[in-house]
């Protein structure tokens, strides 16, 4: 985010403030720190921890960063920063659906305030576009399986918790099926980035943030998956006010890796406002 004393920076997905204490740190007392996420309990959470006269935190989509800008009488920024995905805080609260092994509502939603959670939406679509959902956005090979059995399984008891979906994944795979990821991991994330909209909310802040940065101001986007990325980095090279700063995606290093296992698969671009 090339950090200076006196920026103005953007935190979009605040989540449990890790970024936003750093860039606070670094952009010292007189700069501003606008932290948002979508999640009104992370910025509840948060606020307890940043408390910084300088720091604005706002529970609202990233995506509406030009109207909030306004609100606030800010022209430009020097840096906007988001870290897509889910938060460690919602990985373990067990009544919202994110872990596999929770026995809660399967729920997915960063605002449980609004939209459809995941378990009424899996209960309701019929088997091809369910299976359709699965492949395109978790790259779910087996997603005609997968789709097929929930579907059996929903004329008898209705798939509402985490874990039960789950089971049924994990069962359309051969006991002898061993990888790094639990075979769930692709149909919750299918189902967690379809509840949210998570790539029309990307593709509007990749649209609307370049706007936003002052020249040379830079915008940071660390995703974790290959459609993420894929938008990012296409987004960035087609945008004609932008330079792209990273020509590959900067991954974490086996160092980082020993001290936080999550980050195996982020990928982080750059690009500035020219
Ligand atoms: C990976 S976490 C961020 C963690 C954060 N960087 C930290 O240091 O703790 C992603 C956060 O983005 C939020 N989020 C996802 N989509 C969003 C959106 N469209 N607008 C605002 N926040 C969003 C989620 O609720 C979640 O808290």
């Amino acid at each position: 985010m090339n950090l200076k004393q006196g920026d103005t920076c953007v935190d979009g997905t605040l989540g449990g403030g890790g970024h936003s204490r750093e860039i606070l740190d670094r952009i010292g007392p007189n700069g501003h720190l606008i932290g948002l996420d979508r999640d009104p309990l992370a910025v509840e959470d948060t606020e307890t921890r940043i408390s910084d006269d300088n720091a604005t935190l706002i529970s609202s989509n990233y995506a509406d960063l030009p109207e909030i800008l306004k609100e606030l009488e800010i022209p430009t920024i020097d840096s906007a920063l988001l870290d897509l995905g889910l938060s460690s805080d919602q990985l373990a609260a067990r009544d919202r659906g994110f872990s596999f092994n929770s026995d809660g509502p399967l729920d997915l939603r960063f605002n449980m305030m609004h939209g459809e959670p995941a378990f009424k939406l899996l209960n309701r679509l019929r088997e091809k576009p369910l299976a359709d959902l699965i492949y395109q956005y978790g790259e779910e090979k087996l997603s005609r399986r997968i789709a097929r059995k929930i579907v059996k399984y929903r004329h008898s008891t209705k798939v509402v918790t985490a874990d039960h979906l789950a089971r049924i994944v994990r069962s359309c795979y051969p006991k002898t099926y061993k990888q790094r990821t639990d075979p769930a991991t692709r149909t919750f994330q299918a189902l967690r980035i379809a509840v949210n909209e998570e790539l029309k909310w990307l593709g509007n802040a990749l649209k609307r943030y370049p706007d936003c940065l002052a020249p040379g101001g830079r915008f940071v986007v660390i995703s974790f998956h290959s459609l993420e990325d894929r938008m990012v980095k296409h987004a960035f090279a087609q945008d004609d006010r932008l330079k792209v700063l990273t020509s590959k995606p900067i991954m974490a290093s086996e160092e980082e890796l020993d001290v936080n296992p999550r980050s195996r698969s982020a990928k982080l671009r750059i690009a500035e406002r020219v």
